[in-house]
């Protein structure tokens, strides 16, 4: 696949280690390709000068607002006039390519004893998102007295930023970056990050360390702090940055720093060509490393033609941090301290890793390494090179992994402790705003705390005492996970007894209940092993990240199968509305050894609420079945929802149409019963409101979710409600794996 001579145009980036040449191409009209370049942008903004590049034009007619259109036409304004790139850079390096081997893991001495005056470490961690628990673990994990800890939290991601204020203020030498930036997938911003991260640990006095290492919240270490100490103490004059290894040109291609970017409205825009300067070499990798601080302040502090060049240079780059570093050192003074190791294994899985699926963030596609399984620990072996850290690992996706490391550094906990296969993530917390949550888990929240009070009295036999009824908004809710595997929702929530009105606070836990049934007798339909709906698949973890399926009408939920290797087949599959209208029926192929498939039927909405049934055919026979409720909105916009206005919501979609054609006469086949009575229900559903939308929305959750238990956070009314602090699944139960704690006398915390 040639990009240049294709005319849906789009890049693929293959990353660096180790990359293949993929096959996807961004289709027309997705932020990947140029469509659009031929219409006339926006004019709200004043060009400078004639704007001709198809690339330039296109990211104008796409941009949102008009502060970036203008900054796009600024910037490609001066690269035409040859102003904004340098033409050629210095060059200081005398032995220009050499890398330095460095020790095998074998040689490799980790003695600290032996070591005088060990280096100190200043870690920068570039973190988002809301896996604080895991970051937890990785700061247990990686902690000594001795080292610092510089944290900047991506701008979006409040709730991380203000559990990382919390730990900061726990130890001298933890800090957290006092300004903040968006920092996107592969922008130019996360150079910026770095950059002002270094200045910043330079200017901080009372810091005083040898060496800058990044990690992210997904990175784990796989040797002990004692051995990185002592590794780099014996190479405290080398900067440990990895190379692709491939051929430079296909490099700069592949990694499009032959192309203009510029970051602006949450977006790295493509804005066409660029020479690299001349004269010097471009090189680049990966953008974890650990720098020495001579390079540190050398990236910093000089004023030099190399150093203020690259940083103009690189300021317009996709993915900048994979390749600055590795190009100032390998064209500095210090080049002969580059040594092409950056100590860390990245489990890369191009296969799937690499499926653009940054195309909406950047005008490009890129890749990402996939996450630690226990079976993938074995890499970590593999290598020659010395290595510290691994990545990438998510507790979501699995936590034994990070377990196995963990125990293997430092040790098993003490028999007993708890929580050890438990994984929480927070979703929600009332700090967020209520205005951060989706109308469709705003209801599914709110749902499963009514069902939870209702089960409680339900098992009480109706004791009064036991009589709650919610207040407000929910303050908090969780993904729980149990040995790697989801476990429900825990909602937690002020309540208030019906009798008394004294309020407490109350957790409970929503468990989701499986659905799929599978016929005897497949015969190669055996191959079948899941059958699964919902939304935001992860083709790259092979997972949907909306956990539990909380699905909406104005969703666009999709389909997918895993399948063990077995013989080709044919399936059909069918989605079939709550009114039995049959919504879509199309055939998939099944090759042999294809693990999965996937669909989004790409169903006109709004979808009909209640519980929709999608089977798997084979010549028009039931070889599966699955449910998935499209839940009811109690809210419109964070409000009531209201009978006039919003009443849409629930109709279905125009003409009982979800696509061009109609599937209805399928029905037969497919044995389904009399539509007249299920039609009938719908609409009359479709006019609920309140309490009596409330009690549709709880049956309909209640076939799908069971209420695991409720606890307290107090003493409770209810002698039925234990403390929440003594109940393994709430959130508000230990987690010792998690909890930082008191430094001990070695230095360490875990
Ligand atoms: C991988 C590789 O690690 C990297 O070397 C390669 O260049 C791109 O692919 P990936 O897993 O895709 O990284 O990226 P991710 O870890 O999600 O993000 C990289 C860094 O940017 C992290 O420190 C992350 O916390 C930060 N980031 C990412 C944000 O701050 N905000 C975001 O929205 C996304």
């Amino acid at each position: 696949h040639d990009p240049s001579s294709s005319r849906n145009f789009s890049e693929i980036r293959g990353g660096t280690e180790g990359a293949a040449k993929l096959p996807a191409a961004a289709m027309p009209g997705e932020p990947g390709s140029v469509d659009g370049a031929h219409q006339a942008p926006s004019s709200d903004f004043v060009p400078k000068c004639d704007i001709i590049g198809k690339d330039a034009l296109s990211a104008l007619h796409r941009a949102g607002s008009q502060q970036c259109r203008q900054e796009i036409a600024n910037i490609v304004c001066q690269h035409q006039a040859g102003q904004l790139m340098p033409d050629t850079l210095p060059q200081f390096c005398p032995q220009l390519g050499v890398s330095n081997p460095v020790q095998a893991v074998g040689e490799l001495d980790n003695s600290l004893s032996k070591v005088e005056n060990p280096v100190r470490v200043a870690f920068v961690l570039m973190v988002h998102g809301r896996a604080v628990r895991q970051l937890k673990r990785l700061m247990k994990a990686i902690y000594h007295r001795d080292h610092y800890y510089y944290i900047h939290v991506d701008k979006r991601s409040s709730y991380m930023h203000r559990e990382v204020l919390q730990i900061a203020q726990q130890y001298p030498n933890i800090r957290a970056t006092p300004w903040r930036m968006v920092t996107i997938w592969g922008g130019a911003s996360l150079l910026k990050a770095y950059l002002r991260s270094m200045q910043d640990l330079l200017s901080m006095l009372d810091w005083k360390w040898d060496f800058f290492i990044n990690l992210s919240a997904t990175d784990f270490p796989t040797r002990t702090n004692d051995e990185l100490v002592a590794f780099l103490s014996q190479h405290r004059n080398k900067n440990f940055l990895k190379s692709h290894g491939r051929e430079n040109a296909r490099f700069i291609k592949k990694q499009g720093l032959d192309r203009l970017f510029h970051e602006c409205d949450i977006h790295m825009w493509r804005l066409g060509e660029r020479s690299i300067p001349e004269g010097l070499e471009v090189s680049g990798g990966s953008d974890w490393f650990a720098l020495t601080r001579r390079f540190v302040e050398y990236v910093i502090n000089s004023q030099d033609d190399l150093v203020s060049g690259l940083k103009q240079f690189y300021s317009y780059a996709l993915l900048p941090a994979e390749s600055f570093f590795h190009t100032v050192l390998g064209n500095s003074h210090m080049c002969d301290s580059l040594v092409d190791n950056n100590l860390r294994v990245t489990n890369w899985n191009r296969k799937l890793g690499c499926k653009c699926q940054y195309k909406h963030i950047v005008d490009w596609c890129g890749c990402s390494p996939n996450d630690f399984k226990p079976q993938d620990l074995i890499r970590i072996q593999q290598l020659t090179r010395p290595t510290f850290f691994a990545r990438k690992f998510e507790s979501t996706v699995n936590q034994e992994a990070i377990e196995i490391l963990d125990t293997h550094l430092y040790g098993q906990y003490a028999p007993g402790t708890i929580a050890i296969k438990a994984y929480w993530e927070s979703l929600f917390e009332q700090s967020d705003g209520v205005g951060s949550l989706s109308d469709v888990a705003l209801t599914a929240y709110t749902s499963f705390f009514r069902l939870g009070l209702k089960s409680l009295v339900t098992t009480q036999s109706n004791m009064e005492s036991c009589r709650f009824e919610p207040v407000g908004f929910p303050l908090s809710v969780h993904v729980y996970f149990y040995d790697d595997r989801f476990q429900g929702y825990l909602v937690r929530q002020e309540v208030q007894a019906v009798g008394s009105k004294v309020k407490e606070t109350v957790e409970m836990w929503a468990v989701p209940q499986a659905t799929l049934v599978l016929e005897k007798n497949l015969k190669e339909f055996e191959r079948l092993k899941s059958l699964e709906i919902g939304t935001e698949w992860d083709p790259k973890e092979r997972i949907f990240r909306n956990f539990g399926g909380v699905v909406g009408p104005l969703d666009e939920p999709l389909a997918v199968q895993k399948w063990a290797r077995g013989p080709n087949l044919t399936a059909t599959i069918v989605w079939i509305d709550p009114a039995l209208v049959v919504a879509a029926s199309y055939d998939i192929t099944v090759d042999l050894d294809a693990e999965y498939t996937q669909y989004k039927p790409p169903l006109q909405r709004p979808l009909r609420p209640g519980s929709w049934t999608v089977r798997v055919l084979k010549q028009w026979e039931r070889v599966a079945e699955v449910h998935f409720l499209v839940m009811p909105l109690t809210f419109k916009d964070k409000e009531p929802l209201r009978i006039e206005e919003d009443s849409w919501l629930h109709a279905g979609p125009p003409g009982n149409l979800y696509l061009e054609q109609s599937f209805q006469q399928m029905s037969t086949v497919l044995k389904l019963p009399p539509q007249e009575p299920a039609m009938q229900a719908a609409q009359r559903n479709a006019q609920l409101v309140g309490q009596a939308l409330d009690e549709w929305v709880d049956s309909g959750v209640a076939a799908f979710w069971v209420i695991g238990n409720l606890c307290t956070t107090q003493t409770s009314s209810c002698p039925a409600l234990a403390a929440c602090s003594k109940t393994s699944w709430s959130s508000l139960s230990p987690d010792p794996k998690s909890e930082m704690g008191p430094v001990k006398s070695d230095g360490r915390i875990r």
